[in-house]
């Protein structure tokens, strides 16, 4: 099961076969790859013609030649890019770039660092139980109070907080950074009758003055003068309140962007078990030290960097930049001294208010205490390929590959995702769901 997943974030999250687009399983769906197989197929019967009987020689010769054409037409493609006018984010010229099967297996292309769990352990759920949800949730979507939740959650992350909350059933959600509370929202769309505790500097209800919000009527607000930090409060003396006896029933949702390392130590301390972050930073991105920074190590797959300024990393990751306005070049990745975990060699906490330099040996040792505490780590696939949802930030070379795919126009019309904004998809960042327990 574990493999499955591991293999999936890098070149195919359903791991089984190809859904159609009605949502049944068929064995080859995707016309694109019919095509181009049949294209191959014609080439080499048309070549196997010449190199079958007595003109072996002149096949040789016809051989050469389609070869040299095929060299010089790539070295054109390539040596044009330096002067043929890309315009940066505009989706149809990167498309264009690339190609169309470019897009699709840019996900993963330079790896998808993620944490190893104690015994393999993965979810539950699957490509299909996503696809399912992705159908139940678009109206529930379409409904939301706050349409325009900049700074918040876009399309993608609600729709994995309200599976995961609705998949795991908990008997009480606690959300740590409220914001306007289209989370808290997302959390009573998935469960409409189990108790919330937020907590947030601001209370929500105070933008109800200025516009939308969401203030929930079965959630016991840590807000405003209220407000106590998730690490402060007395866990014991308010799950009592709450009737709360198992705490393996309780979901914690952080996006209040804090140090993950520091809450996954407050968590486990009160005996939570299940958390999932919002904001799952890349490694050389965001304001606060994230899980996928901690276990972007050399010993992972796509994890770890050289800083050299030749590789084929900075080759890539340069062109990268052109096209994806998050993509992290080599420059921007790597510190003083060729620092390039966490941000630059630092560990960045409260919105980068506060940050401090670690050592590569402070990082390494983050990430095995990490593993030694993780039973589950599952980061959220974003919902679509960009050729779909026209998004422009996250790079997909750092990306599990999406639950749509790119070229799937008929399952993303039919799920409703067509309907939406491109500006609710732009909000992708590795949301992640973590099951844990002392080491
Ligand atoms: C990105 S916003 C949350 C967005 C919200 N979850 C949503 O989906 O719309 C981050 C929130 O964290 C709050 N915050 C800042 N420090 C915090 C802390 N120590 N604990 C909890 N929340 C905090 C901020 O005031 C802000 O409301």
């Amino acid at each position: 099961m574990l493999e499955r997943t591991v293999s999936s974030r890098r070149y195919n999250l359903h791991g089984d076969a190809i859904d159609s687009d009605d949502g049944g399983v068929s064995s080859s769906s995707d016309e694109s790859k019919t095509k181009k197989h049949h294209h191959t197929n014609r080439a080499s019967n048309y070549l196997s013609r010449f190199t079958t009987g007595s003109g072996y020689h002149y096949s040789c010769a016809i051989i050469a030649f389609f070869f040299l054409l095929l060299i010089l037409g790539s070295s054109l493609i390539f040596t044009s890019r330096g002067f043929v006018c890309i315009s940066s984010f505009d989706p149809v010229s990167r498309a264009r770039f690339f190609g169309f099967d470019g897009l699709q297996s840019d996900f993963g292309a330079l790896g998808v660092p993620c944490c190893r769990s104690k015994h393999g352990k993965t979810v539950e759920w699957t490509s299909k139980d996503l696809i399912k949800g992705l159908e139940e949730f678009v109206p529930i979507y379409e409904t939301r109070p706050i349409k325009n939740n900049m700074y918040g959650m876009g399309f993608d992350h609600s729709f994995g907080l309200w599976f995961m909350a609705r998949w795991l059933k908990p008997d009480l959600m606690i959300e740590s950074g409220a914001f306007k509370g289209h989370s808290t929202w997302v959390l009573r769309q998935a469960m409409p009758n189990t108790p919330i505790i937020s907590l947030s500097p601001r209370h929500p209800e105070k933008y109800l003055k200025k516009g939308p919000a969401y203030v929930d009527g079965n959630c016991t607000y840590f807000a405003g003068k209220n407000f106590v930090d998730f690490g402060s409060v007395d866990w014991p003396k308010v799950l009592h309140k709450h009737g709360i006896l198992n705490l393996s029933q309780v979901l914690i949702f952080f996006d209040d962007h804090q140090n993950e390392l520091k809450r996954v130590e407050q968590a486990l301390k009160a005996g939570f078990q299940h958390l999932v972050f919002e904001d799952n930073y890349d490694t050389g991105t965001g304001d606060h030290y994230s899980l996928r920074q901690i276990c972007d190590q050399s010993y992972i797959r796509g994890g770890g960097h050289s800083c050299f300024k030749d590789s084929d990393e900075a080759r890539i990751r340069s062109r990268r930049k052109k096209f994806w306005e998050k993509a992290v070049d080599m420059e921007e990745l790597c510190g003083a001294g060729e620092a390039w975990w966490g941000v630059r060699g630092y560990m960045r906490d409260n919105f980068n208010h506060s940050n401090k330099p670690i050592s590569y040996a402070q990082h390494f040792q983050n990430s095995r205490f990490i593993e030694s505490i993780l039973d589950v780590y599952w980061e959220l696939p974003p919902v679509a390929g960009p050729s779909l949802t026209h998004q422009t930030r996250y790079d997909p070379a750092r990306a599990p590959s999406p639950i749509v795919e790119d070229g799937r126009h008929g399952l993303f019309q039919r799920l409703g995702l067509a309907k939406l904004d491109n500006s609710v998809f732009n909000g992708y960042t590795q949301m992640v769901y973590l099951q844990v327990s002392e080491p």
